[in-house]
């Protein structure tokens, strides 16, 4: 099959379409078809070689996909050959074909196109395992997404939203921050222009939002505290700015605030599947009821990967950048 294969690590350019060998399924695995897969900030890193594939990973990139099952292995009863499907991979989606463990699939969501259902595995699995399984948002909260212009946060907006959430967002231009509005975003921040953590103050009558999910990492840490209320809950998931800072532990102690981190694609086989069946009973009716909707900047063919990961590096895009074999 064909792949796009990372040559050296290095810039866009490195990226190759290739033909490599097909991958072949375990007992538990489905061989999937792949109609689509999506971009997603780690792939760059991955190129750039500061993010290698867990072991027994494929060494391709693409952490999702969408596709038809063409083979099961003996050990799976859910899924058959001819299913249509998405599904969260550990690596290997910018190819052809991809086996996946079958607790990593999901049915297409009525009304999604089989192309557009990529767009939805990683950002799903991330904002529902993150900000709802583990930081608890619930109806009438507050809720604070940085990027609120990329794959996680326009997903993140629109099921916040649809779960009775108020939700502020940020993002660096007024044309990404109208986007965000349109989603559904209560509160627009322009964070080049203006103090995140003063705007949240005024907008929640000076005691900050519930939650807030953060892919800024060190220079955001010490704001994001500043902005939480009591009992507040702070979840890293990306360190675009950068991992190391100072903490003044204080700071916790005065208003009770909980600080996670997390990644998706290291986590266990057991974990994911949990993560999966979550998202399927509770993400997956809003997308079915028109609620959440694919948010798609651009599909490129496969063979154009590199102009892809020069979109994505550019932040020009909003929403979910994507590939197709
Ligand atoms: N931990 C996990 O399991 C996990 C899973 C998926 C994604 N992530 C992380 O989530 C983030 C989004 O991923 P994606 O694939 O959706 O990428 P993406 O579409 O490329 O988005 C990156 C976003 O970061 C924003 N950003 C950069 N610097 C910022 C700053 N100083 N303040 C506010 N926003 C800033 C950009 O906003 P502007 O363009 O407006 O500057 C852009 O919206 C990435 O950091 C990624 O690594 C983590």
């Amino acid at each position: 099959m064909k792949a796009i294969v990372i040559t050296t690590p290095g810039g866009p350019e490195v990226l190759k379409l290739q033909e490599v060998e097909d991958p072949q399924i375990k007992d538990d695995e489905v061989l999937i078809n792949v109609e689509a897969t999506a971009l997603n900030r780690a792939d760059t890193l991955q190129r750039k070689g500061s993010y290698p594939p867990p072991k027994g990973a494929s060494p391709h990139p693409g952490l999702e996909c969408s596709g038809t099952v063409v083979s099961v292995g003996k050990h799976v009863s859910r899924w058959k050959v001819g299913d249509q499907v998405c599904a969260l991979l550990s690596g290997g989606g910018y190819a052809e074909k991809v086996a996946v463990p079958a607790g990593q699939i999901l049915p297409v969501p009525p009304g999604v196109s089989l192309k557009d259902a990529a767009a939805f595995p990683e950002v799903a699995c991330t904002v529902w395992s993150t900000v709802f399984m583990t930081s608890h948002l619930s109806s009438g909260e507050t809720f604070l997404v940085h990027g609120g212009s990329s794959g996680i946060g326009t997903f993140a907006i629109q099921i916040a939203k649809c779960r009775g959430v108020r939700v502020f967002a940020t993002a660096g231009s007024d044309e990404k921050l109208a986007f965000c509005k349109k989603l559904g975003a209560d509160v627009c921040i322009n964070y080049k222009t203006e103090d995140f953590v003063a705007r949240v103050k005024e907008e929640t009558g000076g005691k900050g939002v519930n939650v807030i999910l953060d892919c800024v990492g060190a220079p955001y840490f010490q704001q994001n505290l500043d902005s939480l209320d009591f009992d507040g809950r702070l979840f890293i998931i990306g360190t675009q700015g950068g991992a190391k800072t100072e903490l003044n532990i204080g700071s916790l102690f005065a208003r009770r605030l909980t600080v996670q981190a997390a990644g998706l694609r290291s986590r266990s086989l057991e974990n994911k599947a949990e993560i999966v069946s979550e998202v399927e009973k509770y993400v997956w009716p809003a997308i079915t009821a028109g609620e959440v909707k694919p948010v798609i900047h651009k599909y490129f063919p496969l063979s154009e990967a590199a102009e892809a990961h020069q979109l994505m590096e550019s932040s020009q895009h909003i929403g979910k950048i994507m590939l197709v074999p």
